[in-house]
């Protein structure tokens, strides 16, 4: 939550958070925070014309495998030096370009060393995963080729089998082309309107302080940001740039007929009741755009760089009268990209599909962590679960309600007095124990900490870290002191591994006092969220590690303190346990340290619509583990939008209910009996596919792709799709329909593809490539089953994830218009890093001829084993005429008998329809065998 209060003085402070404290209706206030207008660098660099830039690439070469230049100023024919349209670099930039597998290019451009910049500009460290630099390719060889109408000559190196790089010397341009076709994919600078201010010594009398409601940034080093255009090809859409409350497919932002005025801001932020849609960045940024068209072809553009940036989708017609001439046989859409500090360290995707850019993408920033299985569960939060009784009661009502979760959630209010890794004595005195009888019933609990720290010479950690001189400075050198929930409070600089380290140690369960091994980790304010600070956060010219201005790094901030969170649950777990950390902010690589969620939302039916294009942004920028408050965090939900959004979180990837502490309890079994039994099914849906679920989580954890996609990641020929952000597949094999709207009679969902798709819980087919109008049934949102796939599922509801782990599987398979269909099944321990050395089950069933057979994909080399003695109790087929009368199970001559049964055991929650069923076939989870139906 964030409050506004720039400029205050403490007692005013005080009085002030009081009066916030007991208010419940508040609305975004947009004039808390700048937009470009009020933001020197951006608007600059918008009101740029094209043609703007003034480079060459000169003394262009090949050194240590790279490609490498020097950005020279262009002479200006008849304009003054510095002249509004044009703005002349004083030194050269130096400029290298790299290759690596699978078609990724990277660029980086910074000042010359060697011309004595004032410092050494910041460069984001440990983002880049060290397996990604393994995979450069050495350059060794550059051609030349004069493109039609220039008159000097262009670069080209290779950039992987079917694509090019080229670097076009004058003026400079750098792009990405189809090696057989010549058509470009990705461009930077083709409308020149790259710029790079130079980092300069102040003049005496010089002013180069920026002001925004009575905060000074000093800018020590005077205006330092960049700004180029890139270019999109065969492109119908732009997705990315999280986060933003806004549709999926990026709308312009400055053009002919816009709706937004303002470009996508990347800047974290604590924005109070954001807008469920606006171009107005959140808490978390990811500089990352991917392209999408009709050819179904994607590609992608990364800016590695931490620094606030503003980001503007041009509409068709937004440069009519440049006179610059581009392709005009491939569709294009052109981007502006504008960033106050950093380098230019750049990287182009040349995917195939979606699915290879995303994946090349997370070959840059590391893959998705692999989480616990019982983060995959359902998790019961809210601000707050007032004292050790509650939290009983709770979880009492759990089990007397029937409803299954896994982990309970303690908000800030557990601590003393904000101390985080405290615990109040009064309301929490036996934290152990408490955690301990939770356990007992295979729960765990999360708590909160956040990254402000009281400055109380009492409390351990601040007394520590400030003696160690661990703190963020302010510009004049000292201690950091901004007011947050404990009142005065410091930041460590978690951009030091030095400070990341000890931190880690505190999660140490002797350090850590009251925490046990099933206690986990909630990181929330980590933008970071400073009360009396301009926006709401740290001031831009505040001091890190080494030098680093904090608007250098600030969107890196919550990302740095994340890891170490993260790192400290490993450490703590002797490496054996698995982390759980949850973030509010986020930035690129955040998917290898944990979860996030979309923050404080609204409990309002556009905010439950507004989750999914969110979640599904995340997803596409390697976050794929994340969900949004169920319930909505601010206001009371009338039941039948909360029952709606369980409906629909079940199916998020992060699966978690909270509140804000002013508004009314809200467990699920508040609602009278039938929303109470709404709510258990809607939960059990999710408890019943959890083993599709870790599937697909693994999915992600080997190739980056999202466990929640777009339709159009699956089907990136159907046009149909790319705009469509209110259903989403999880995984290849389910699609989901949320209902957004109250008392909704009908709801529509286009089913891509040419096959069937059968409803997940009554069975019932529905044609592919058309537009199905449904009746909105009270007690689920459409989901469907693709024809052609095989899902894994548990059917046996317990208290929580843990107790079902020896529970039999059911296999439902839905077969396609060939009497076929495919699907996996991986199963680990859930928990420790085994998986790593092989440890793990995962199994390839694929049913062709009436013969499902099990296959191991499993490597060969696995330096340990997972085995398992649960059996496969049920197999389900979808589309599967009724006749057969047994199966036969090889090896060994077993028969076991079909018939015809529910595809759902619920009651309630299925239909009446009976499906080919065979029953209990106790197959071994394990090993292959084969079930021939006879
Ligand atoms: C803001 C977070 O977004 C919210 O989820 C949390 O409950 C409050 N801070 C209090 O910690």
């Amino acid at each position: 939550m964030a409050s506004r209060i720039g400029g205050c003085r403490r007692p005013l402070l005080l009085l002030f958070l009081l009066s916030l404290a007991s208010q419940t209706a508040f609305s975004w206030k947009q004039d808390e925070f700048r937009n470009c207008n009020q933001t020197p660098f951006c608007k600059r660099a918008r009101s740029r014309k094209p043609g703007y830039c003034t480079l060459i690439a000169d003394q262009v070469s090949i050194s240590d495998g790279l490609l490498t230049a020097k950005l020279i100023p262009r002479p200006i024919p008849n304009q003054e030096e510095g002249g509004e349209d044009h703005h002349q670099i004083a030194k050269p930039l130096l400029l290298s370009v790299s290759i690596y597998q699978s078609g990724i290019l990277r660029l980086k451009i910074d000042e010359d060393p060697a011309l004595d910049p004032p410092k050494t500009r910041f460069q984001v460290p440990e983002v880049v995963v060290s397996e990604f630099d393994e995979t450069m390719l050495w350059l060794s060889r550059v051609s030349t080729e004069t493109l039609d109408g220039d008159s000097a000559p262009s670069s080209v190196v290779y950039l992987s089998d079917g694509y090019e790089a080229v670097l076009r010397h004058d003026p400079f341009e750098l792009y990405v082309r189809e090696k057989s076709s010549k058509s470009r994919l990705v461009s930077l600078n083709s409308h020149q309107l790259f710029d790079f201010e130079e980092l300069r010594v102040k003049n005496e009398g010089e002013e180069w302080e920026e002001r925004f409601k009575g905060h000074t940034d000093t800018r020590p080093y005077g205006p330092q940001s960049i700004s180029f255009d890139v270019s999109f090809y065969d492109a119908e859409f732009v997705y990315g740039l999280p986060e933003h409350a806004t549709s999926l497919a990026l709308k312009p932002t400055k053009g002919p007929g816009v709706e937004y005025s303002e470009p996508y801001r990347l800047f974290n932020l604590d924005v109070f009741e954001y807008l469920h849609e606006s171009p107005f960045g959140l808490y978390g940024s990811i500089p990352l755009m991917i392209a999408h068209g009709k050819t179904g072809k994607s590609s992608g553009f990364f800016w590695l760089n931490s620094a606030e940036m503003q980001i503007d989708v041009l509409a068709e017609g937004w440069n009519a009268d440049s006179g610059l001439s581009l392709p005009s046989d491939q569709k294009r859409i052109d981007t502006l990209w504008m960033s106050e500090a950093g380098i230019v360290d750049a990287f182009f995707f040349a995917g195939l599909g979606p699915k290879d850019v995303v994946s090349q993408y997370t070959a840059v920033t590391g893959k998705p962590a692999m989480p616990q299985h019982f983060a995959t569960a359902y998790h019961q939060c809210r601000w707050n679960y007032r004292d050790e009784e509650d939290v009983e009661n709770v979880d009492a009502k759990f089990d007397e309600h029937d409803i299954p979760y896994d982990v309970l959630w303690l908000d800030i209010e557990h601590t003393d007095g904000k101390r985080y890794m405290t615990w109040d004595s009064v309301m929490f005195p036996h934290p152990e124990e408490m955690q301990k009888k939770l356990a007992a019933k295979g729960r765990r609990m999360v708590t909160i900490v956040d990254p402000h720290i009281k400055r109380d010479d009492n409390y351990y950690i601040h007394k520590e870290a400030a003696e160690k001189g661990y703190y963020v400075k302010d510009s004049s050198g000292k201690d950091f002191d901004g007011w947050c929930w404990p009142g005065s409070s410091s930041y460590l600089d978690v951009l030091s591994p030095e400070v990341r380290m000890w931190f880690s140690d505190k999660f140490g369960f002797d350090s850590y006092k009251g925490s046990t091994p099933s206690l986990y980790i909630w990181n929330d304010m980590n933008e970071p969220s400073v009360f009396n600070g301009p926006e709401i956060s740290m001031p831009r010219d505040a001091l890190h590690f080494g030098g680093v201005e904090h608007r250098e790094l600030h969107n890196a901030y919550g990302y740095f303190y994340h890891m170490a969170t993260s790192n400290g649950l490993v450490k703590r777990g002797d490496g054996k346990d698995r982390p759980f950390v949850l973030s509010r902010a986020f930035f690129a690589g955040t998917q290898r340290f944990g979860s996030v969620w979309t923050g404080d939302n609204t409990a309002d039916w556009d905010h439950l619509r507004a989750s999914v294009p969110m979640i599904l942004t995340l997803g596409l920028s390697g976050i794929s583990f994340s969900g949004a408050d169920v319930g909505g965090f601010f206001g009371n939900p009338e039941p039948e939008l909360l029952v709606r959004w369980y409906q629909l979180g079940a199916f998020y990837p992060f699966f978690r209910a909270h509140a804000h502490q002013d508004t009314k309890r809200r467990e699920p079994w508040l609602f009278g009996e039938r929303n109470t039994k709404l709510i258990r099914q809607a939960i059990h849906v999710r408890y019943m596919l959890l083993p599709y679920f870790y599937t697909v989580f693994r999915e992600s954890n080997t190739t980056g792709l999202p466990v929640m996609r777009p339709l159009w990641m699956e089907f990136p020929s159907d046009d149909a799709t790319f705009s469509n952000d209110e259903a989403f597949m999880v995984g290849s094999s389910l699609l989901v329909q949320g209902i957004y709207t109250e008392r909704a009679k009908h709801v529509s969902v286009y089913l891509p593809g040419d096959e069937l798709w059968y409803d997940l819980l009554s069975g019932a087919p529905y044609k592919g490539s058309q537009t199905h109008k449904l009746v909105a049934l009270e007690d689920r949102i459409p989901a469907f089953q693709k024809a052609g796939t095989i899902i894994p599922r548990k059917d046996r509801y317990r208290r929580s994830s843990t107790q079902m782990v020896n529970d039999p599987y059911t296999l439902v398979i839905a077969l396609n218009s060939s009497q076929a269909a495919e699907g996996e099944l991986y199963i680990d321990d859930g928990k420790s890093f085994e998986f790593m050395q092989g440890a793990y089950i995962h199994r390839r069933f694929v049913f062709s001829n009436g013969k499902l057979t099990s296959l191991d994909l499993t490597p060969n080399n696995k330096k340990s084993k997972f085995t398992s003695q649960t059996v496969i109790e049920r197999i389900i087929l979808l589309g599967h005429s009724p006749g057969p009368k047994n199966a036969l199970i090889k090896p060994g001559d077993g028969k076991v008998e079909v018939g015809l049964g529910p595809l759902v055991l619920e009651t309630g929650l299925g239909s009446s329809s009976s499906f080919v069923t065979i029953r209990k076939p106790s197959l071994p989870v394990d090993k292959d065998w084969t079930v021939e139906l006879v």
